[in-house]
C-alpha cells in the first residue's frame, strides 16, 4: 500500500449539522493510497460505516432528475437481457429510485440506512435492513433462494472488505445470473483532476483493471463494461459466474493503463495537480471576494465537503450553499459549517458566481439557471482545473 495523498482533517462528507452540534462533531484523517499488487485505490483508513450508512442519511437520489432518468433506463436496459421476469436484488437500495421501477412481488432490496429500509418497505419491496456481506446473503438465500440479478449502484465501493461484498454477491446469484454495478472510476478521476471523489463514504475508487483481479478471487468474472457519465464518471460492470467477457473489457484495461492506473507514480502526480487545484481555487475565490463579489455555491454534495474543507473555504467566502434535498436545508455544510438553504427556482439576483458543487450535472442545472447565465451570473468548477465557466 502506498499513500499518495493527504486530504487533511475531514468532517463525515453527509453529516449535514444543526449549530447545537458543531461541538461534537466527528472529524478523521483522510488518506487515499494506491494498492501496488491489486492497483486499487482505497482510503488509507476506513471510517465506522455505522456512522456514515444509519437512520439519519441524507443523500436522497430521487433530488435529481438526471439520476431519476439514468435508473429508469438502466432498469429497462436489464429487463431487455431476460425473456421473463427476473427476480432482482438490489443492495444499497437508497430511497428505491432504481428498485421502483422492477414489480415487488419479485424484487428485494438490502439497505442499513434505515429510514431508506423503511420507505422501500412501505413502497412493498421486501428490504433487509442490514450490512451487504456473506452472512446477510446467507440469510437472504435462505429465505428467499438465489436470483437472477444482484444490482448495485454507488454502493459496493463504500464497502471496506468489498471482497468479502463480491463472495456474497456470488453466494447469492443463480448460475447464468448477473451481477451489475456502478461506481465512480479512477480514470475519470485521474483525468478530471476530481479528487472530491475521494471521502469517507468511498472506501475504494474502482477500476477495470482492479476489480478484474478481486472479482475472479471471488469466483466472479466481468462479461462487459459500460462507461457512464453520471457521478463525474462511472463504469456499470457486468460480471458472471462465468462467461466471455466483451473485447471492450480489454480495451477499457488497455485505456486505463495508457493513463498509468497501474503506476503508483500517476497517483503521485496526481497528488500534486490536487495541491494546485486546491491553491487555485483559494486564489479565485479570494481575488473574487476582495473585488466585492457575492459567491454562493450550488449543491450541498459530499464532494463539496470535500473541497470546502480541504481548501478551507467556510461562510467568509461563500454566503450560502442552496440544495433541493429537504433534510440538508437550514443545516451547515460538515466542517466549515456554511449555511444551507432551500434551493430557489433561480439563483438570486445579487448572487455573481456560484460554485459547483454538484458539477457532476452542469447540464441539468445549467438548463434550470438560464436566467441567471443570461444576466451574467457565472459557475465557478475545480474540475477539470479552476475556472470561471466560459470565461
Ligand atoms: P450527488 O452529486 O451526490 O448526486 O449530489 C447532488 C446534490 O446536489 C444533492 O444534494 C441534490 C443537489 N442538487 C441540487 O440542489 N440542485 C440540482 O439542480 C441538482 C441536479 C442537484
Amino acid at each position: 500500500m502506498e499513500t499518495f495523498l493527504d486530504l487533511g482533517r475531514q468532517p463525515l462528507s453527509n453529516g449535514f449539522l444543526a449549530a447545537d452540534q458543531f461541538q461534537d462533531e466527528y472529524f478523521f484523517d483522510l488518506k487515499a493510497c494506491f494498492n501496488t499488487d491489486t492497483c486499487m485505490v482505497s482510503l488509507e483508513k476506513f471510517v465506522d460505516s455505522s456512522k456514515m450508512f444509519n437512520e439519519n442519511y441524507h443523500y436522497h437520489a430521487s433530488k435529481s432528475q438526471t439520476m431519476i432518468d439514468h435508473f429508469a433506463s438502466a432498469a429497462s436496459d436489464i429487463k431487455e437481457l431476460f425473456n421473463s421476469v427476473p427476480t432482482v436484488l438490489e443492495i444499497g437500495s437508497n430511497d428505491g429510485i432504481f428498485i421502483k421501477n422492477f414489480d415487488p412481488g419479485h424484487s428485494y432490496c438490502v439497505e442499513p440506512c434505515s429510514n431508506f429500509a423503511e420507505l422501500t418497505n412501505s413502497m412493498g419491496y421486501k428490504t433487509y435492513d442490514d450490512w451487504w456481506n456473506v452472512e446477510t446473503s446467507r440469510k437472504i438465500v435462505d429465505e428467499i433462494g438465489k436470483v437472477d440479478v444482484v444490482y448495485s449502484a454507488s454502493c459496493m465501493c463504500h464497502i471496506p472488505d468489498v471482497e468479502n461484498a463480491f463472495v456474497a454477491v456470488s453466494n447469492i446469484l443463480r448460475d447464468g445470473g448477473l451481477f451489475v454495478f456502478q461506481d465512480p472510476t479512477a480514470y475519470n478521476m485521474i483525468l478530471n483532476n476530481s479528487y472530491d471523489q475521494i471521502y469517507d463514504e468511498h472506501a475504494h475508487i474502482f477500476s477495470v483493471l482492479s476489480l478484474s483481479k478481486i472479482l475472479n478471487r471471488c469466483g466472479l468474472q466481468i462479461v462487459n463494461v459500460t462507461p457512464l457519465d453520471v457521478h463525474g464518471g462511472s463504469n456499470r460492470i457486468y460480471a458472471c459466474k462465468s462467461g466471455t467477457p466483451a473485447p471492450v473489457v480489454n480495451r477499457m484495461i488497455e485505456s486505463e493503463r495508457s493513463i498509468g492506473l497501474h503506476k503508483s507514480d500517476t497517483y503521485h502526480r496526481f497528488a500534486d495537480n490536487v495541491r494546485k487545484s486546491r491553491e487555485d481555487l483559494i486564489q479565485l475565490l479570494s481575488e473574487l471576494k476582495s473585488d466585492g463579489k457575492k459567491i454562493i455555491s450550488y449543491g450541498a454534495t459530499s464532494k463539496s465537503t470535500v473541497v470546502f474543507n480541504y481548501c478551507s473555504i467556510g461562510p467568509d467566502i461563500i454566503d450560502y450553499i442552496s440544495d433541493t434535498t429537504e433534510v440538508k436545508q437550514n443545516k451547515f455544510l460538515p466542517g466549515v459549517h456554511i449555511p444551507i438553504v432551500p434551493q430557489p427556482p433561480s439563483i438570486d439576483d445579487s448572487v455573481d458566481y456560484a460554485f459547483l458543487g454538484a458539477w457532476n450535472y452542469l447540464d441539468e442545472i445549467s438548463n434550470k439557471e438560464n436566467v441567471f447565465l443570461s444576466r451574467g451570473g457565472k459557475f465557478i468548477t475545480h474540475v477539470p482545473r479552476v475556472r470561471v465557466i466560459g470565461e
